[in-house]
Parts: structure tokens; sequence; C-alpha cells
């Protein structure tokens, strides 16, 4: 497994292994890897002959106010843990690597589809993910791009970036990997306390009680969002705020109200002490 820092080295080997004729799988990460990005990783095996994996904490799609600085990290981790599924290259840029200072003045912005959700609540975070996104793609000249429904927005945010830019690229969706208690991996929770911990399953339960209801015969998106709201509200002990709960279609994130109708997907963001948490399930099978 090949490791780099370098733009101009990992655009070389990639079109290295392009005019060798070999199809590339990328799979972009901010590291501190759990099992969630190693399936993502699996997967680019399966489906490409070679595969490369990037590790950056992304500055420009952190708020002022957010976890930048505390994000965690274990690049050396990391770097045993994707040998370890047979990744070719690893992409480790610096931030100055990426965005040397006074020059970078170049973003990609994604209009509609980035307003709701956790653009509201994060401005700027979805420029900052399309931008180094777009920046990975033309470094890496992959034929597929993985990425987790866990951030389900993100991954349409991408599709749609994708499409409008005509990137020859196949943007390859992988479902969300979850404790045995159905809590969604992700890096942020080694942030949660133990009671929080506890606590942060209530999360799909309640996505999970509005999709049963769903099949039930419920349709009425407030009656669905209420039930899921009481849920997090009775069963979450430590304190926390619900920043987001909707209901919208699968296709295009617009919000649902009245009757579910068509493919839908219940979405949300719950802030567990100083921990903020997404999670979705689709209605329908
Ligand atoms: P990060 O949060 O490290 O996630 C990297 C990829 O792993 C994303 O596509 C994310 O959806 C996926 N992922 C995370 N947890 C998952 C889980 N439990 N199950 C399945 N997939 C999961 O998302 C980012 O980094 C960044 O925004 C990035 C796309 C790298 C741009 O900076």
């Amino acid at each position: 497994m090949l490791q780099t820092e370098s733009c101009r080295e990992i655009q070389a080997r990639a079109l290295e292994l392009r005019r060798a004729g070999h199809s590339i799988a990328l799979v972009p990460t901010m590291g501190f890897l759990h099992q969630g990005h190693l399936e993502l990783m699996c997967r680019a095996r399966q489906q490409a002959d070679k595969v490369i994996v990037s590790i950056f904490v992304n500055p420009i799609q952190f708020g002022p106010n957010e976890d930048l600085d505390s994000y965690p990290r274990d690049l050396e981790g990391d770097l045993e843990k994707c040998a370890g599924v047979g990744v070719d290259l690893v992409f480790t840029p610096t931030p100055e690597e990426l965005y040397p200072d006074r020059q970078f003045q170049t973003s990609v912005e994604v209009s509609r589809i980035t307003r709701g959700l956790c653009g509201a609540g994060r401005p700027g975070h979805f420029k900052g993910v399309t931008t180094v996104v777009c920046k990975l793609f033309n470094l890496t000249q992959p034929d597929y791009a993985f990425f987790g429904e866990k951030d389900f927005q993100q991954l349409a945010v991408i599709r749609r970036m994708t499409e409008d830019l005509n990137f020859p690229i196949k943007i390859i969706g992988v479902p969300i990997v979850r404790e045995e208690d159905g809590l969604a991996l992700s890096s942020r929770n080694a942030y949660l306390s133990e009671t929080e911990r506890r606590d942060a399953p209530a999360i799909h339960e309640a996505l999970k009680r509005a999709r049963d209801l769903y099949r039930q015969g419920l349709h009425d998106s407030e009656k669905l969002l209420r039930e899921a709201a009481e849920h997090i509200e009775r069963r979450i002990t430590s304190p926390c705020e619900i920043e987001y709960l909707k209901l919208c279609r699968a296709d295009d994130l617009e919000e649902i109200s009245g009757p579910v109708a068509g493919p839908a997907i219940i979405l949300t963001a719950v802030r567990l002490g100083r921990t903020r948490l997404i999670d979705n399930l689709q209605l329908q099978p």
C-alpha cells in the first residue's frame, strides 16, 4: 500500500493506473476509521481493480463553532485498517497541500438540495464538502466513488454535483453500518459520555417507530414525525435537542407535508450534550 501527502504524486499515480487500464474506486473519508468506512472500502475493492482512500479532515466544511480542532484522529491506526482491507493507495494531504495559502479562490456549490436539513444548521458545510470532493475526483480520476447513506443528504448532494458537472464517475451509496443496539457508527460517537451512549440508540428507535407506523398504514407525515419526536423525548434522559426531524422525498429531499406518497425518508440530527448525531431511515423497504 502506498501512502502520499502530495497532490502531484496521487494524481500521477492515478493517471498511471488509468493508462495501464485499471479501474479506480475512490473512498473519501476524514479518518478515525470505523466499520462503516471499512464497509465502503470492501465494496470498492469488489467493484474496481484499484482502491484509493483519502483521509483528510477538511477544514472548509467545518463552521467556526464546530469541532474541527477536536475532531478525532488516528492516522497510524487508520493506515493499518486500510492495509487490512486491501486498499492500494492512501492520500493523506495536509490542509496546506490542498488549500495553498492565499492562492485558493475556487469553490463548488450545489444550490437547492443543500438548503434544508444539515445545510440549514451548518451554513457553508456542503460547499466545503463539494469543493473538496471535486478536488479529490480530479486528483484520483476514479471510475467509482463510494459514499455512505448515513450522510444521506451529502450523498444526494454529491450525486447532484456529479451529474450537473458531468463527472464520468459512478456514485455508489452504501447502507448505514450500525452498532448492535442500532446506533449508526460515526467517528463522533467517540465524544459520547457513558450515559449519552446508552441514550443514543433511541434516535434509531424513533425512526423505526415512524417506519413501523407507516407500514401499519399511518401515512400522515405530521403524526409520524410527532410519534418519532415523542420517542426521543421520552427515552433520552441526558440533555438533548432535536435540531431537525423531517420526512422528505427520497430522491430530491424536498420536505413532505400532508400524506406520504411515493418513496420517502425520515431524517434527523440530534444534539446529545455537545455531540451532534445524524441518522435516517427509508420508510419503504
Ligand atoms: P466521514 O464522516 O469520515 O465519512 C466518510 C464516508 O463514510 C462518508 O461517505 C460517510 O457517509 C461514510 N460513513 C460514515 N459512517 C458510516 C456508517 N455508519 N455506515 C456507512 N457509511 C458511513 O463524510 C465525510 O467524512 C466527509 O464529508 C467527506 C465526504 C470525506 C468530505 O470531506
